[in-house]
């Protein structure tokens, strides 16, 4: 007999049958639109922790066993074997490029990657020491007014030619940020490069003399891109999926994906875990900070710790860890004390009772701002650079959602629990 889920409201004694959907993998959904029609509840699920958004075919997550798949591939394999301009072609078009594919794709990411001048001149109104993130969630956000009108965003063209200018736009931009934060000049991106090679010579070229971008730092920087490409509906593109239901512009969609990410308990955490470890200082305050995470009275918790979705290790954690231990080395500084900090910090949480009961893993940001750190760019920037990598993911879930045939604009409900019906207190002085 076929699984069935049916709902019955014991009041009423009404009864509903749930058509269920399979997919390739992962719990199987059964479909709540008919709920309120039939038995006029709606349904709670605050934080969305069990509730399906959307049916993607892009990226899944398996947290129970921690392994991660983009269009199909495991991320292990995709670190090792590709390169994050071909992950974005995989991510946006479902399939690996062939080698022309790949190569046209990189040359038509690389055309865009200047902005319009009078772009500049809107850095000019914030603070050298404004947060980097404010700073890109407002210019990325008003590169809606110069592709506005020209945008049709039911044109699958207008929507490619969109998704290309952000990827390509994203580093310039970034290194905007980082140039206006310390005073210097911005340098113009050198279409020679690779994607992540552009971005190291944009953040730290100076006009005054050759600057020679580090294979380390470009093939490190190309690899953490990929593992922070694309992660499902997280709550950055959750939010872009959201902002793009209404028909909104494309960049300013993403302008509120990376609004999104910035709160510590999303991409922000890879700042977070930095001034998390240098508060921390050294190994024998491991103890107190890890009885403070747990305790229920303290708000601190352990920054990089942790997952929504992952109930083990998060596969990407593990690949920027092993990666933080390679760059440092070749860097010449694998005695890092932080490295070593956070190295301790994680033995001690996977060996305590409350983080193994509560399945708390390191995630894909505890080690990366290391990493970061390593290459010289500041703690302000690590989220920029989160931005920079998963505006891949946000442009892919956006163009697979305004493509969905039975797209609506998404609009939740509420649980309303406050005052009832009153009038308006009819003296005019109210004590
Ligand atoms: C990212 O969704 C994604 O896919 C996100 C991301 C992506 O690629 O897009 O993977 C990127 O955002 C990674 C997460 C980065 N954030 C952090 O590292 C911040 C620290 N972690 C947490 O704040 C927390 O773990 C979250 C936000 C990541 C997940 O929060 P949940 O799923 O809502 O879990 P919760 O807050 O309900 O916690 C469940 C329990 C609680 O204890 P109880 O009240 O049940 O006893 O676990 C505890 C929490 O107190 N807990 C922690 C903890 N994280 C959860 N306790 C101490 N330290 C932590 N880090």
């Amino acid at each position: 007999m076929d699984n069935k889920i049916i709902v019955t409201d014991s009041a009423s004694g009404k009864s509903i049958e749930l058509p269920i959907q399979h997919g390739t993998y992962g719990p199987a959904v059964f479909d709540i639109s008919r709920i309120y029609q039939s038995l006029n509840y709606f349904t709670y699920d605050p934080g969305y922790q069990v509730t399906a958004s959307c049916r993607s075919t892009i990226t899944y997550i398996d947290g129970e066993k921690g392994e991660l798949y983009y269009r199909g591939y495991p991320i292990e394999q995709l670190a090792e074997h590709s390169n994050f301009m071909e992950v974005a072609y995989l991510l946006m078009y479902g399939e690996l490029p062939l080698t022309q594919q790949s190569a046209d794709f990189t040359k038509i990411i690389s055309r865009h990657s200047m902005f319009n001048e009078g772009l500049k001149r809107f850095y000019d109104g914030f603070y050298h020491d404004a947060h980097p993130m404010a700073i890109m969630i407002g210019v990325v956000g008003s590169l809606s007014a110069f592709y506005h009108d020209s945008t049709d965003i039911y044109n699958p063209q207008h929507r490619e030619i969109a998704a290309h200018r952000l990827i390509a736009k994203m580093p310039t931009i970034a290194a905007g940020c980082y140039k206006h934060s310390i005073g210097e000049p911005f340098v113009y991106p050198d279409n020679s490069l690779s994607y992540t090679g552009n971005l190291l010579h944009m953040m730290f070229s100076m006009p005054t003399e050759t600057y020679q971008v580090d294979p380390i730092a470009e093939q490190a920087l190309d690899l953490i891109f990929i593992l922070h490409a694309d992660h499902e509906q997280n709550a950055s593109t959750s939010t872009v999926r959201l902002a793009g239901s209404s028909q909104a512009n494309p960049f300013a969609c993403i302008a509120s994906g990376i609004a999104a990410l910035w709160g510590p308990a999303h991409g922000g955490a890879n700042e977070a875990v930095l001034r998390m470890l240098n508060e921390i200082g050294q190994v024998e305050h491991i103890p107190k900070f890890i009885s403070r995470a747990k305790d229920k009275n303290d708000p601190f918790r352990l920054m990089g710790f942790g997952h929504r979705v992952y109930k083990n290790y998060d596969p990407r954690a593990r690949i920027v860890r092993d990666t933080c231990h390679e760059v440092l080395a070749k860097l010449g500084n694998s005695n890092d004390p932080l490295l070593k900090l956070a190295m301790a910090l994680e033995e001690a949480a996977l060996l305590d009772d409350y983080f193994i009961e509560h399945k708390l893993y390191p995630n894909v940001d505890f080690y990366s701002g290391l990493i970061y750190k390593a290459l010289g760019i500041p703690e302000n920037m690590f989220t920029v650079m989160f931005a920079v990598a998963r505006t891949v993911g946000w442009v892919a879930q956006w163009m697979e959602m305004i493509a969905e045939p039975t797209r609506r604009i998404g609009r939740p409900r509420q649980l309303y629990v406050g005052p009832a019906r009153r009038d308006y207190p009819k003296e005019a002085v109210r004590e």
